[in-house]
């Protein structure tokens, strides 16, 4: 893609539809594989239509996501959910919109596979406890993980109960922007060596998500994981990469709007802020940004506009200096940052353009007032 943003307003979260269909496209070239999107890392309405007619469906982690997915999917694919967040009252309508569930946890399928109505595939998830992920935040086989059914409690329920009788299907995540499909491979024999039989008895299994595709990936060790699975097990594989798909199909565009001294090191201010991308300040790292130069003679901070002093994205260098109205473009920002951005300190939200097929720039959503006040204002009559 060619940046150059003249078309658009700032501050913009703009997403590359080539670039997630070329994903996606790559994706189907791994045979025999069913490939689900996650809603979670960017469910705007117009990328999950675009997505429909190549993906075998989408995988959510809420009553709310279930429903957006049943709206943009129709028929026309098939929905997964976990979460460790099951609720009583919501039970009845995920049961309605899901296709597969697959509970958390032994007490969630206890508590609700009786319940679900009975085209619901019922699986669980399970932690095979092999870990991969050194920050412990971000590392769904740390100690005391919350997710998921590790194997040795497994095992001990097949032997005390009838459990296998209803169970259709398995799901696992176990990582977290792994480039090496190694981990994959690894955990798929792990659960080959362990519960083989389980294996044996269920239709389906769902590999989760937390894995890029990018020229270090290893993708013969995802096909031989596959292969495994399908041909000694006879199973339908799904996979769920969400980062991997629209990862790096998204940019942040901010102007700059004042620039000044600070003891010795010269402070952009941008229209945008951490909040627009809270994983920044959530994970506490530098992103990349198209315009910087490694030998660049023009240093800046670049700084968020809110009111938090660690609104900062860190030191760039430049070719040119920055002036006011300079254009600022952060990549690699298509997952997990819409979804989580906010409007601390009343800044408003980036408007949303699609760089489209045909090579336009088109405005698909824009905030204002009216949002802020949507989610805080109180309607005098409200509570009476
Ligand atoms: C069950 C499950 N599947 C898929 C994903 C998507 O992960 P990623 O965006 O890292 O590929 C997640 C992320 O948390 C997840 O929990």
């Amino acid at each position: 893609m060619l940046l150059q943003f003249d078309e658009i307003t700032t501050p913009a979260f703009i997403y590359d539809e080539m670039a997630i269909l070329q994903k996606l496209c790559d994706l189907q070239q791994i045979q025999q594989c069913n490939i689900l999107y996650p809603l979670k890392p960017c469910e705007f309405a117009d990328i999950l239509r675009l997505m429909t007619p190549f993906t075998s469906g989408f995988s959510v982690s809420s009553l709310y996501e279930a429903t957006l997915a049943k709206e943009m999917l129709k028929n026309d694919g098939v929905i997964h959910l976990t979460t460790p967040g099951l609720r009583p009252d919501e039970i009845g309508e995920i049961s309605e919109l899901c296709d597969f569930i697959s509970f958390n946890s032994l007490s969630q399928w206890k508590m609700y596979q009786h319940k679900l109505s009975s085209p619901v595939k019922r699986g669980l998830r399970i932690n095979p406890q092999l870990s991969f992920v050194e920050d412990d935040r971000y590392n769904p086989c740390r100690q005391h993980s919350k997710l998921g059914v590790s194997l040795r409690d497994l095992r001990e329920e097949l032997n005390n109960s009838t459990l296998l009788k209803n169970l259709s299907g398995l799901l696992l995540h176990t990582n977290c922007e792994s480039s090496d499909f190694n981990d994959l491979l690894e955990t798929v024999k792990l659960i080959d060596t362990c519960i083989p039989d389980v294996l044996k008895e269920i239709n389906w299994l769902n590999l989760g998500g937390g894995y890029l595709f990018d020229a270090s990936n290893n993708v013969e060790a995802l096909i031989e994981a596959i292969s495994l699975l399908k041909s000694k097990y006879e199973l339908d594989v799904y996979f769920e990469p969400g980062k991997g798909i629209v990862g790096d199909a998204g940019y942040i565009v901010a102007s700059v709007i004042d620039l000044f001294k600070s003891d010795n090191r010269t402070i952009a201010i941008l229209d945008t802020t951490v909040n627009h991308m809270p994983e920044v300040f959530e994970y506490q790292y530098k992103p990349d940004v198209a315009e910087e130069s490694d030998n660049g003679k023009y240093k800046y901070i670049l700084a968020g506009s809110s009111c938090l002093a660690g609104d900062l994205f860190g030191e760039y260098r430049f070719d040119q200096p920055l002036e006011i109205g300079a254009q600022i473009t952060f990549l690699n920002m298509g997952a997990y940052t819409l979804v989580k951005a906010n409007m601390f300190n009343g800044i408003n939200l980036p408007s949303i353009y699609a760089y489209t097929l045909a090579g336009k720039f088109r405005l698909k959503k824009s905030f204002g007032y009216p949002d802020f006040k949507a989610r805080y204002g109180v309607e005098h009559n409200a509570c009476k």
